[in-house]
């Protein structure tokens, strides 16, 4: 388990990940194939370019995926994305052949992001192959009444059990609580929208109390100016 929960950002949107970068806080980026696809990049070249662009922006590890889903398949198309730059993560799908790939790729040195995890036995897999992180999906989870934070909880006792050192990424993430909560519990990183993360600036008593606090600074400015 690490000491500072990471925060990534879920997007391959280059204003958005600006953005959060500027906030200071932003320690990497994920992505998946509708995130590019929201953003209209498509085509090898343009795919690879876009992620050296979000790599260049941001100093942190930035998961791309596979669209592959045969071993060689994902292998091939895993490395050329690993060559693109030394921050690159493959991001794996969770099904057979991946998991193969994720033992592949651990052997080469090269980071693994294991994705489409929506149970604990899958997540044991994912670190029994090496992966570097984990992408359990809490908020698809809950989309079908099922508790996506206890899945973190879970996978928690589960790695400190035996000391894996797969790091959980919780992904899927809806709104700030979920960020919160996976806190609590010990989650790794959290990769989040952008307004998920903006969310964690707000609190009612915040504005208000700040609001008093220039209130009160502008009246005894005033009061000060009138003595002079
Ligand atoms: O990047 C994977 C994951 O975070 C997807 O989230 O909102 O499409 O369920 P969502």
């Amino acid at each position: 388990m690490t000491y500072n929960m990471k925060f990534f950002i879920d997007t391959a949107s280059l204003a958005q990940i600006r953005e959060a970068h500027e906030l200071g806080v932003l320690d990497g980026v994920t992505t998946n194939p509708s995130l590019m696809a929201k953003e209209g990049i498509s085509g090898e070249q343009r795919v690879q370019q876009h992620y050296i662009d979000i790599c260049n922006t941001v100093d942190g590890d930035v998961s791309a995926e596979v669209i592959s889903t045969d071993f060689t398949g994902i292998v091939t198309e895993g490395e050329r994305l690993a060559a693109l730059h030394p921050n690159i993560v493959v991001k794996v799908p969770m099904i057979k052949e991946g998991v193969k790939a994720i033992k592949y790729f651990t052997g080469k040195g090269i980071k693994t992001n294991c994705t489409l995890v929506f149970g604990a036995g899958q997540a044991l897999l994912a670190a029994k192959a090496g992966a570097t992180y984990v992408s359990p999906f809490i908020g698809r989870l809950d989309d079908i009444s099922q508790d996506g934070v206890q899945l973190i909880a879970q996978i928690r006792r589960i790695y400190d059990n035996y000391g894996m050192s797969t790091q959980i990424l919780a992904a899927s993430i809806r709104h700030p609580l979920h960020i919160v909560q996976c806190a609590e519990l010990g989650a790794d990183v959290a990769t989040c929208p952008l307004s998920a993360i903006t969310a964690l600036f707000n609190h009612p008593l915040t504005d208000s109390g700040l609001e008093k606090f220039l209130a009160d600074h502008k009246k005894a400015q005033a009061a000060t100016e009138k003595v002079k």
